[in-house]
């Protein structure tokens, strides 16, 4: 049993593992609790699992847990709490912005990612920064709305 090491949302965390090749997505969610990220498809299509690794978005559900040893891991559990939500989840709640809710993480993490870069994005650029993430309720016109008003605070 092998120790990974890593930086999780602003403290040390580590876990183990059998194997260098378990995807980072199980052992957030099964050792260390954090049910942000989602299993959707577990193929890297639809971002429901998303994550931050040193600043940019993965997709922990393809991501060994060997590639994240050593890194600086964002969760959406990093970001704010529900007392004092971050700037982009306080806009997805003033948006409505979902209805499953199981493409929130993703879509949030992304426009984290997003906005970081791009902190005034115009609306295709918003579009273009989630066209990876699916949500098959049909949401999105929320979920643009939500980061759009993100950017303007
Ligand atoms: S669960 Fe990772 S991309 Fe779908
Ligand atoms: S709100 Fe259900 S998948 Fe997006």
């Amino acid at each position: 049993m092998a120790r990974y090491a890593f930086q999780l949302n602003g403290r040390a965390a580590s876990v183990e593992s059998w194997d260098p090749g378990q995807p980072l997505l199980y052992l957030l969610r099964n050792q260390l609790g954090l049910h942000g990220p989602k299993f959707g498809c577990g193929l890297a299509q639809c971002g429901a699992c998303t994550v931050l690794i040193d600043g940019k978005t993965s997709r922990s559900c393809i991501t060994p847990i060997r590639q994240a040893a050593g890194r600086t891991i964002t969760t959406l559990e990093g970001l704010g709490t529900p007392e004092k939500p971050d700037t982009i989840q306080a806009a997805f709640i003033a948006e409505q912005a979902a209805q499953c809710g199981y493409c929130t993480n993703g879509m949030i993490m992304a426009a984290k990612a997003l906005l970081a870069a791009t902190p005034h994005p115009t609306e295709e650029q918003v579009k273009q920064g989630l066209a990876g993430n699916l949500c098959r309720c049909g949401t999105h016109t929320r979920i643009l709305r939500s980061v759009l008003r993100a950017a303007r605070v």
